[in-house]
């Protein structure tokens, strides 16, 4: 058997015969000549099988080979220009592993229930793969960003006894005996790895008990947690904007073969360019009435005013200083103007709503102190968390970065349940 090639490296192998190993997306035949389709993972590839002259083995017939059977092909690699991976192969054996019949997802339109039920099948389908291969690109982008500006990733505990981001969207667990909840935020942990380690960030899931069903909620989700001490407000704005545009970048110059297979326009990702627009919450009131959409001081944006506000601008613009009683109980209150916090807000283009909330953190324990009490919070339970403003406290500031919705933005996607593998939502945690 020849040596074994994946479908992405075909196009180096032009004139050698090779062995491919993957499965067949789909069947057909012109006369005499069969074509099968065959996926491995890193591509698909048209292999064309002149029956008399190519061996099979491990089924009878060839009308056996029904779609996603297993195969193993042997053969030899062509130029072919119109083919997606630029070649052709022409095939002198096949080996079938596995013969699959009446494979559930057929090349015909299924719904979403039914491809959802099915996602261990689905993540197979070339688009799917597409934006699977597109999040990892994308993690990988984050990664290098943070690791060469010297962050050092510190994961924060997925049980906590302590919640980080209010009590009504909490998991809660048993842990022998004791009430604990999985992570909403790994926020008020990375606080205090940025006091021993100075710019850190974690990188895991969070849970959300969101009774939301929308195109932008799952009840498990990634966040990217940068936090950094001696930054304040206008620093930590900046190192958001540079992650994000380090990540377009990446993305642009990486992931050309997962956009086109998205079929995903590329000037919104090319616009993506430091400064981001930055506007005041009172700022962006003023723009949602003269749109038509007012909404009363005090009032959050919802996901239609959200929307709105992002069709102004070609880039990602950042909304900042929202009404304190509208933000977590540890965003710094402006000086100057206690009635708002030094938080921000990024919101993305073309829909795709809030990527990022971040702020400034009360670093003053008299002040974290009362705050706390105004939001009902228990000092107690908070304990190890005030001791952070004890001990050497300085300002710091840090943002989550929501893995899903990036991807969803950077690929054009409806809806966050695609991009990740198996999502969890309000009425899903199967398969
Ligand atoms: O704005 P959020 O709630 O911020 C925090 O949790 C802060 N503690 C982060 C920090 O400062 N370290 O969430 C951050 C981001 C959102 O902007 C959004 O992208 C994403 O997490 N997110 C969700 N993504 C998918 N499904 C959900 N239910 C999400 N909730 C938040
Ligand atoms: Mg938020």
């Amino acid at each position: 058997m020849a040596e074994p090639c994946t479908v992405r490296d075909l196009a180096a192998r032009i004139g050698q015969t090779v062995t491919i190993r993957g499965w067949l997306t789909h069947y057909r035949s012109s006369g005499r000549i069969r074509f099968l389709v065959l996926r491995d993972g890193t591509g698909v590839v048209q292999t064309v099988v002149k029956a008399e002259a190519a061996e099979l083995a491990g089924v009878e017939s060839w009308e056996q080979i029904g779609q996603e059977s297993s195969l193993i092909v042997t053969g030899q690699v062509h130029r072919d220009a119109r083919a997606p991976v630029g070649v052709e192969v022409e095939v002198r054996a096949v080996q079938v592993l596995a013969a699959t019949h009446e494979y559930p997802i057929t090349p015909k339109e299924h719904g979403v229930d039914f491809l959802m039920d099915h996602r261990h099948l689905w993540i197979r389908s070339p688009r799917q793969a597409a934006i699977l291969r597109l999040r990892s690109i994308i993690v990988q982008a984050i990664r290098g960003f943070l690791d060469s500006h010297g962050f050092v990733v510190a994961d924060p505990p997925i049980i906590t006894p302590t919640p980080a981001e209010g009590s009504t969207t909490l998991f809660a667990i048993d842990y022998f005996g004791e009430p604990a909840y999985l992570s909403q935020s790994g926020q008020l942990y990375m606080e205090a790895l940025a006091l021993a380690l100075g710019r850190v960030y974690s990188f895991g899931p969070t849970f959300r008990a969101e009774k939301s069903k929308t195109r932008r909620h799952l009840t498990e989700f990634w966040m990217i947690e940068p936090e950094m001490a001696f930054c304040e407000f206008e620093e930590n704005l900046v190192w958001q904007e540079q992650l994000v545009e380090h990540i377009a970048q990446q993305v642009l110059l990486r992931a050309l073969g997962e956009l086109n297979a998205l079929q995903r326009p590329l000037a919104p990702l090319e616009n993506i360019r430091t400064p981001f627009p930055r506007i005041t919450y009172d700022e962006a009131l003023v723009r949602l009435a003269q749109l038509g959409m007012p909404i009363a001081w005090g009032e959050d944006l919802g996901a239609p005013h959200e929307t709105a506000l992002a069709n102004q601008f070609d880039c990602p613009v950042f909304v900042t200083h929202f009404p304190t009683h509208l933000k977590a109980f540890y965003m710094q209150p402006e000086p100057t103007r206690p009635e708002v916090v030094r938080a921000a807000d990024l919101l993305a283009p073309e829909g795709y709503g809030e990527i990022i909330g971040g702020s400034q953190r009360i670093h003053d324990l008299s002040l974290l102190e009362s705050r706390m009490a105004e939001h009902g919070l228990d000092a107690s339970s908070y304990a190890w968390y005030l001791d952070l403003r004890r001990y050497g406290t300085v300002p710091h500031s840090g943002f989550g970065l929501g893995l899903e919705r990036l991807v969803a933005w950077f690929g054009g996607l409806d809806h966050v349940r695609e991009t990740t593998p198996f999502a969890r939502t309000l009425n899903r945690v199967w398969p």
